[in-house]
């Protein structure tokens, strides 16, 4: 099996089976291409010409968070995931000022937690920051 890695956006269609192959909740149209169209960074794995792993972040340049990691069931176990973060990190880190201080922050789904810990992620909160909080909303 060998695995392109791609800076490439992934078209709505793509990004709704990748993450529909995850079980994950799909958003709805208009968001998500908004929300896509916004994003810092893509990686999407490939074999061949099959989209089999993706993963974005959304950010600013000093706060930049991992967003929709994703392996198809098939093609996890592959380093594939880790090949994807570890991309997505040196992207931000390569395109961040000499001097810079960055926040790459995420929010593991349950369970996945060791799998960010293995790429040097700390869980919070830990001695200098508090839990990471959230408030859902639904419209
Ligand atoms: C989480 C996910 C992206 C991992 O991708 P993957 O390609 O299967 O994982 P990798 O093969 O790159 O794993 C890298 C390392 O992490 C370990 N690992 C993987 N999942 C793990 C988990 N849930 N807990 C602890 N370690 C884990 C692997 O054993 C491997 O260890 P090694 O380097 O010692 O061999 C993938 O399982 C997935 O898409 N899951 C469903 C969607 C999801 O939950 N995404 C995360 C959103 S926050």
């Amino acid at each position: 099996m060998e695995i392109r890695y791609c800076e490439e956006k992934p078209d709505l269609e793509t990004y709704y089976d990748l993450r529909a192959s995850v079980d994950f909740k799909n958003f709805c149209p208009e968001q998500s291409q908004k929300a896509l169209d916004k994003r810092d960074y893509f990686i999407i794995a490939k074999d061949g010409e099959k989209a089999v792993g993706m993963g974005s972040v959304v950010g600013d340049g000093m706060y930049c968070t991992i967003v929709d990691v994703t392996v198809r069931p098939e093609y996890q176990g592959n380093h594939i995931g880790a090949s994807i973060v570890n991309k997505l990190v040196e992207l931000i880190q390569n395109n961040a000022p000499e001097g810079a201080r960055l926040s790459i922050q995420l929010i593991a789904a349950k369970g996945k937690d060791g799998f960010y810990k293995k790429l040097g992620f700390e869980a919070l909160p830990d001695e200098n920051a508090g839990p990471a909080l959230r408030k859902l909303i639904y419209t």
